[in-house]
């Protein structure tokens, strides 16, 4: 029987997310929404579908607007919420977002008890604390997507500036989804070979930076929503890893239980993915800049989580 990929928000990201899950037949897919947008949410799942034939896809996408169609997912991404606008930080979406998670998160589990959650919605790292609280899920199948798509970006920075294959570098980025994340340039590689064989210091100074606001760099840019074709690509990244068992070694925003010195918190680590979610989070020697800077980051997201507390969540 296939897979059952259920995404919640059919916004850019979740519709860009349906669309590369479609390309890789990795399940079929349903697009839930709110009421007033089922129209607009059908529209865009049968357009995909009737994509399928000129790509040679055999997947179903269907739209709508019932949460009963999301029914036995394998998977369910959760996008819903609002997104930035410029001169927005992500933890100013906090109380409209942390609404629609428990709301959606609520519905979602009441009809795939057993399913594995991606959260995307921002500010994630507290969003993705909220859907554990509120599914009451395992921890290994509650997880957030941001460390795939910083990390891609940080990769695309490096590939650009030093003229290679995005294919050959191999990178990691951790900590919160916020401007204080950690790409770890000490363990950043092109083709096996450290990154200073092809970078200046300075050079790399400036990618660390152009990647902790990268988010912010596109939303300046499109002027009236945030980023969608990478988060969504990332996405898919890790529900391809879960769906198709993979171990893939990812960074993925887990609930840490005193890895890396935190704990009752979620932030982005480095972890196995595979059929049962989070499946090992890996905890890599760091040195002591490096375990400065996850302090700081870890800091942040304890800040959003406090505002998150206040607000009755
Ligand atoms: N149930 C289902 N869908 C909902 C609900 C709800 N209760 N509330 C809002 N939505 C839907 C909106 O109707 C909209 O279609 O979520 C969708 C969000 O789509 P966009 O506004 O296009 O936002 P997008 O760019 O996709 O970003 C979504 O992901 O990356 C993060 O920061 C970003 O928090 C934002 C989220």
């Amino acid at each position: 029987m296939r897979k059952k990929l259920s995404i919640v928000g059919a916004g850019n990201v979740g519709a860009a997310a349906a669309h590369w899950a479609a390309s890789q037949q990795l399940a079929d897919v349903v697009l839930v929404d709110i009421a007033p947008l089922e129209g607009k949410t059908k529209g865009k799942a049968l357009d995909l579908m009737e994509a399928t034939p000129v790509l040679g896809l055999d997947v179903r996408l269907t739209g709508t607007s019932d949460f009963a169609d999301s029914a036995n997912s394998d998977v369910v991404v959760i996008t819903a919420g609002i997104a930035r606008k410029p001169g927005m930080s992500r933890d100013d979406l906090i109380g409209t977002n942390a609404r629609i998670v428990k709301e959606v998160t609520e519905k979602v589990v009441a009809h795939s008890p057993d399913c594995i959650l991606i959260y995307v919605t921002n500010p994630l790292d507290a969003m993705v604390y909220l859907g554990y609280k509120v599914s009451g899920f395992p921890k290994q199948r509650v997880i957030g997507q941001a460390g795939v798509l910083d990390t891609a970006r940080y990769r695309a920075f490096i590939a650009m500036e030093a003229g290679v294959s995005v294919k050959d570098i191999q990178a990691m980025v951790l900590g919160g989804h916020g401007d204080d994340m950690v790409p770890l340039t000490r363990h950043t590689s092109i083709g096996g070979l450290p990154l200073s064989e092809f970078l200046r210091q300075d050079q790399i100074d400036a990618i660390v930076e152009r990647t902790r606001v990268g988010g912010g760099e596109i939303v300046k840019l499109l002027g009236d929503g945030s980023a969608y074709y990478a988060p969504a690509a990332a996405t898919i990244q890790m529900v391809e890893a879960i769906l198709r068992d993979q171990k893939r070694v990812l960074p993925v925003t887990a609930y840490l239980q005193g890895e890396y010195g935190l704990r009752d918190m979620f932030m982005g680590v480095p972890a196995v993915l595979g059929a049962a979610g989070i499946e090992r989070v890996l905890e890599v020697q760091l040195d002591g800049a490096e375990r400065a800077l996850l302090s700081a980051s870890a800091a942040s997201v304890g800040k959003t989580l406090d505002t998150l507390k206040a607000m009755g969540f």
